[in-house]
C-alpha cells in the first residue's frame, strides 16, 4: 500500500516549512508506512505526554530543544503532568536541581506553542474534542477517554510522535483512526454494584488483566459519573493497554456485541483490591487526583477535611490541573485543604514527580496510581475509596 501525501505534505517533507517540521512529517510518514495507511489526516487537537524531566532526562530534552529551534504547533496542543508544581515545587520537597530542569522542559514545550496545561485530563481544561474528531492524543488514560466516553478517533501516541502531529497538524490514518478498527470483541457483563472510583479502577484493572487487548464491550454499569470513567480509563489502559471501550447505555459509539462473553463479580473485585492491597504497608503518603482531580472531587474533599487536620508523619496530595487550582483558590478551597496540612498540588501527580525514596506506602483511589508507585517507586499500596484515604490521612 502506498501512502499518498498533498502537495503540502511534500512540501514539509522536504523542508520547506523549516527543519523540526520536517522531522516531524518523516516520524509520522514513518508511522504511516509502518501501518499501511494510504494518507495522512488534519487532527484538530494533539495531547503530548513524556513532560517530566524524572522520565524525559537530558536526552528528551535535548530533542525537545531542537525541535524548539523553528517548530511550531498547528492545532490546539495540551501538555501532560510534569514532575512537579510548577509554581509551589519547593514546599512539597521537589529539589532546585529537578525544578531548573523541569521548567527548561515546559519551556521548550512553550516556545513551540504548546500550551502548557500540564494535565492528563486536557478535556475538563479546554481541549475537548466533539465527537466523531479525529486528534493525535499520548496519555494513556485521556485516549481512552477520548474515543470510548467522548466518542473521538486517535491512537495511543507516544511523545515523539504526539509532538509529530502537533507541528505538522496531520496524523497517519490507521488504527483507532478507522471505524473497522473499533469494533467490540469480547463481553464483559458487571454483575457487582460500582460506587466510587476505586472501584472503577479496579473494574479496569480486572478487565485490563483479561481481555489482551481486546476491545471490551461492558454491561451492567447502567450509570457512572465522570470521575468514575475517567478512573475506570486510567486503570483499563494501565493494566491492558486499553485505548477504546463501549459501556452499555454509557459510552456514545455503537457497535455489534460480541458473542464471547466474560463475568465480573464482586468477589474479583475484591480479588483485584486484594491484589492491590500490601498486607505489611506503612502508609505515610495518600495521593488522590490521579487522573487529575475534577473541581467537583476537590470541592468533596474539602468537605471531608473540615475542622481535621493531617496527622504528623504523613504527606496528602491532590493531585490536579492548574486552571483547577486556580478555580479552587478563588472558591477557598485551596485555603482549607491547606489548613487542614494537605496539598492541593498542581502540574503534577505522585507517578511522574520524583518521589523514589520519600515515602514506603502509598494510600490512594487510584488503581493506575497503584501500578506505578509499586513498579517506579516500590512503594507499598494500598486502594480505598477518597473518604477512606482521607479518614486514614487525619486519624
Ligand atoms: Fe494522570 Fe499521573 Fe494518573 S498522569 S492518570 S495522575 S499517573
Amino acid at each position: 500500500m502506498v501512502l499518498e501525501l498533498t502537495i503540502e505534505e511534500k512540501k514539509m517533507l522536504k523542508g520547506k516549512q523549516g527543519k523540526a517540521t520536517r522531522k516531524a512529517m518523516e516520524i509520522v510518514v514513518a508511522l504511516g508506512e509502518i501501518y499501511g495507511a494510504k494518507r495522512l489526516i488534519p487532527v484538530s487537537s494533539v495531547q503530548i505526554a513524556g513532560v517530566s524531566y524524572d522520565n524525559l532526562g537530558e536526552a528528551g530534552l535535548e530533542y525537545l530543544n531542537e525541535m524548539a529551534e523553528d517548530g511550531q504547533t498547528r492545532v490546539l496542543t495540551t501538555l501532560n503532568p510534569a514532575g512537579m508544581d510548577m509554581v509551589e515545587w519547593k514546599k512539597h520537597g521537589i529539589s532546585e536541581d529537578f525544578a531548573e530542569n523541569q521548567q527548561r522542559v515546559v519551556d521548550a514545550f512553550e516556545k513551540m506553542g504548546v500550551v502548557t496545561t500540564c494535565t492528563c485530563t486536557p478535556y475538563l481544561m479546554g481541549n475537548l474534542p466533539h465527537y466523531g474528531e479525529h486528534i493525535a492524543w499520548a496519555e494513556s488514560s485521556a485516549v481512552c477517554f477520548a474515543n470510548s466516553v467522548i466518542g473521538a478517533y486517535t491512537n495511543r501516541e507516544g511523545g515523539p510522535s504526539a509532538l509529530a502531529a502537533a507541528l505538522t497538524g496531520v496524523t497517519a490514518e490507521y488504527g483507532f483512526h478507522l471505524d473497522e478498527n473499533r469494533v467490540a470483541q469480547v463481553k464483559y457483563d458487571v454483575l457487582a454494584d460500582l460506587m466510587s472510583t476505586d472501584e472503577f479502577g479496579l473494574l479496569g484493572q480486572i478487565i485490563g488483566n483479561r481481555t489482551g487487548k481486546q476491545i471490551p464491550y461492558i454491561t451492567g454499569i447502567g450509570n457512572a459519573t465522570t470521575d468514575e470513567l475517567k478512573s475506570f480509563c486510567a486503570s483499563v489502559a494501565t493494566y491492558g493497554g486499553i485505548a477504546i471501550f463501549h459501556m452499555e447505555k454509557v459510552t456514545p459509539n455503537r457497535t455489534p456485541i460480541p458473542e464471547k462473553t466474560e463475568i465480573v463479580t464482586e468477589e474479583d473485585l475484591n480479588k483485584a483490591r486484594a491484589e492491590l492491597d500490601d498486607k505489611e504497608a506503612n502508609i505515610d503518603f495518600i495521593s488522590v487526583g490521579c487522573p487529575h482531580a475534577s473541581i467537583k472531587e476537590i470541592a468533596k474533599i474539602v468537605d471531608m477535611l473540615k475542622g481535621k487536620k493531617v496527622t504528623e508523619g504523613k504527606t496528602v496530595w491532590i493531585t490536579t490541573a492548574k486552571p483547577t487550582k486556580d478555580l479552587a483558590i478563588k472558591m477557598g478551597y485551596y485555603d482549607q485543604i491547606e489548613k487542614a496540612g494537605a496539598y492541593l498540588v498542581a502540574d503534577a501527580c505522585c507517578a511522574v514527580a520524583p518521589l523514589k525514596g520519600r515515602f514506603t506506602g502509598l494510600m490512594t483511589d487510584s488503581a493506575k496510581a497503584c501500578y506505578y508507585a509499586r513498579g517506579k517507586n516500590k512503594f507499598k499500596t494500598e486502594i480505598r475509596t477518597v473518604e477512606e484515604c482521607i479518614k486514614e490521612a487525619v486519624s
